[in-house]
Formats: structure tokens, sequence, C-alpha cells
């Protein structure tokens, strides 16, 4: 039986690593059901706000899973407050499955052990502890941001490109691309290392932005400032690539987007209302994009950490395209006290001078 608990386990948790870069921020999660010795179902989290690995194993099995034991990676999740999907424990139970084993339980407070004790009482075998060491590897930065406190607001990071007069965007409002590929992959990869980005609703009717990590990692969660819920429902953020959490003050739908209820603030929604929010879902960092009205919300609140400041070698002033900035010969920067001093031509340097 041991032996064959291992093998079913391994089995569940390479189901759960297909998940991998898809289901964040939830954890990575697989099933396999077996009866007498044999798969007769299987199933993995797909995508964040898509049907648990439990949930597509058991559709797949119907009335065989009665009888079975069922191998998942982590504690099966019950109901709690704000919870979208149904519970898998309750699911198992109702199925008729006759044994449950897990690799870790979930450090979640609000399923911790209440899977275990749901399924029992419901006359469930439950094992746990199965390859524990290999499933809290699987999920590791999961189970890291769980263990965060849920009253700890994230570290927040303001990113801002500007030419070298200091602005943000052309008079049209365009402010792609102010700075270079090189730059612009950095920022791919400062999004895959962030929990989350965050911008405001002017960025995304200006820019529509993807917020993608650029190919450099997983997608963070994308945040949207939208207190009147105007995001344009083929807004890019909405593409499904990644979690979209609309915070607003205004309540409604949006596909594709979890619209959050937040009260109002000064410039739009409750900043600190928002962090709390954030905080309470374990986002531990967050990348604030843009534009200039909400960098400006974080810097009056005292709610940034960190800038991190572009300088592209072009002269934006006036120009009322992208196109039509003034791009500047050969740069050169040095210090000067505690300032920076940038120097350049206007004019085209012969290459052969
Ligand atoms: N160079 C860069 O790095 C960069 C980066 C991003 C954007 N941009 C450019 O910046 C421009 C857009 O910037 P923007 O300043 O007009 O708009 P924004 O900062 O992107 O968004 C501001 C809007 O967000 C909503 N919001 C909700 N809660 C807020 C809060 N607590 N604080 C502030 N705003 C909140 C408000 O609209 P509601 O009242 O409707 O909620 C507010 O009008 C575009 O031209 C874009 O191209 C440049
Ligand atoms: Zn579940």
């Amino acid at each position: 039986m041991k032996g064959d608990d291992i093998r079913w386990m391994r089995l569940a948790l390479k189901l759960a690593a297909r998940g991998r870069r898809r289901v964040f921020p939830n954890p990575m999660a697989g099933c396999a059901l077996v009866r007498d010795g044999r798969l007769i179902a299987s199933g993995w989290h797909r995508g964040y706000g898509l049907p648990h690995a439990e949930a597509e194993a058991l559709k797949l099995a119907g009335p065989r899973a009665r009888g079975a034991t069922a191998y998942v990676a982590l504690e099966p999740c019950v109901l709690f407050p704000g919870k979208k999907t149904p519970s898998c424990a309750q699911a198992l139970a109702d199925a008729g499955v006759a044994r449950v084993v897990y690799a870790a339980g979930d450090p979640n407070p609000f399923v911790a052990g209440r899977g275990r004790r749901l399924m029992s009482a419901r006359g469930i075998e439950v094992v746990s502890g199965v390859l524990e060491r290999e499933g809290r590897a699987l999920n590791a930065d999961f189970l890291e941001r769980m263990r965060r406190p849920a009253s700890r607001r994230p570290r927040i990071i303001l990113k801002m490109a500007l030419s070298l007069d200091g602005r943000a965007a052309s008079l049209s409002g365009e402010s792609r691309w102010i700075t270079s590929g090189a730059s612009r992959k950095l920022v791919g990869r400062w999004r895959a290392e962030s929990d989350a980005v965050l911008v405001g609703i002017g960025t995304v009717l200006a820019d529509d932005p993807k917020l993608a990590s650029r190919g450099m990692g997983r997608n963070p969660v994308r945040v949207v400032l939208d207190s009147r819920l105007r995001t344009p429902r083929r807004a890019r953020v909405l593409d499904g690539r990644a979690p979209t959490w609309i915070l607003s003050s205004k309540p409604g739908r949006l596909p594709g987007a979890e619209v959050i209820a937040l009260p109002k603030g000064r410039g739009g929604v409750d900043l600190r209302a928002a962090l709390r929010e954030l905080g309470r879902r374990r986002i531990r960092s967050a990348l604030v994009e843009g534009g200039p009205a909400v960098w400006r919300s974080f810097l009056e609140a005292g709610l940034a950490d960190e800038v991190r400041v572009f300088i592209a070698p072009k002269l934006l002033g006036g120009a009322r395209r992208m196109s039509d900035a003034l791009v500047l010969q050969k740069p050169a920067l040095r210090k000067s006290g505690p300032d920076f001093l940038i120097r350049a031509s206007l004019w085209p340097v012969p290459a052969n001078r």
C-alpha cells in the first residue's frame, strides 16, 4: 500500500506541475483517482479562477469515483468567505471517495485542518505526509506567501520612465515607448519578480498595456485602480493570460477580471484599503507602473518603499507624438554632488569625425 501511495502521489505531483506559471497566485494542484490499483481519472489545476484538480478528476470519473482513493498534492479545500470555487473536500465526500491521500497540509488559515476534518467526519480515511517534502518543494512559493501575515501590506516599488525633461508622455498622451528595448526587457524581469503590477485606469485607457513579463518569467497579478469601473471590455489586461483584479468603488462585473469593491478615497479608491486587500491576498510586492496620478497618490500617502526611474536621452517638451521627440546624441552621464548631470548634443555627430 505504502509503495503504491508513493507511486500515485508522484503522478499527482507531476500533474500538478503542469500548472506551473499558470495558476499563480494559487498553488499548483494535481489529482489522481485510483481504484483497485488502476487509474480511473486524473486532473490538474489549469489556471487561476479555473476548477481545482479534484473537481476536474471527479468530473471525468463520474460514478466510478465511488470507493476510489484520491491522491492530491495539498489538503483539499473547504469553503471560506470570499472563495469562488466549490469545496473539494465536500465534493470528494459527495462523490463517495473512500480514501484521500495528500502530500502537505494547506497553510491557508481558512483551510488548514478543516479539509481533513470535514472528510474524516464524512467517513473518509485521510492520509497525509506522503512525499511531503516533494509536495512542499513544488509549492514552495505559495507556502512561503501563505505564511506571511495577512495584515502586512506589499512592498511598493514605483517604476517611472521619463524623458530627460521629465515628461511621462507626449502631449497626445503616448508613453510607448519612452525607453529602449533593453529597459523594457528589464521591466519584464521586474514584473516576473513581483507578485503584482499596478496601474491607474488612465494608463489602461491611454496605453492599453498587457503588463506581462515579456518572456522573462511568470506573469504577475495585474491590478487596476478604477473607481468608476471604466476599464473597456476589450482592454488587453482582460486577455485572461494572468489574473486581473480591478479595484473599484463601483460594483460590477468584467469578464476576464475580478472586480473588488473598495471604499472611495483621495484621487479614486482608498489606497490604504487597496493595499490591505492585496496584503490579505498575500501579495508581497507590487510594481506600481503609473501613471503620474497614481505615483502622486502613493507618494502623498507615504506608501512607496522604492523608486526605479528610467531617464531616456530624449526631449519630449511640446512633442505631440512620441515620434516627434528630440533624440539626443552621445549623452554623457556624471555625478555632480548628489545630482546626476547629463550632457548631450542636439545635432547628429558625423561618424567619421
Ligand atoms: N512614462 C511612464 O512611466 C508612464 C507610465 C504609465 C503611464 N504613463 C502615461 O501616463 C498617462 C496616464 O496617467 P494619468 O496620470 O493620466 O492616469 P493614471 O495615473 O494611469 O490613472 C489615474 C486614474 O486612476 C484612477 N484612480 C483610482 N484610484 C486612484 C488613486 N488612489 N490615486 C490615483 N488615481 C486613482 C482615477 O480614475 P477614477 O477616478 O476613474 O478611478 C485616476 O484618474 C498616459 O499618458 C500614459 O501614457 C506613463
Ligand atoms: Zn479545491
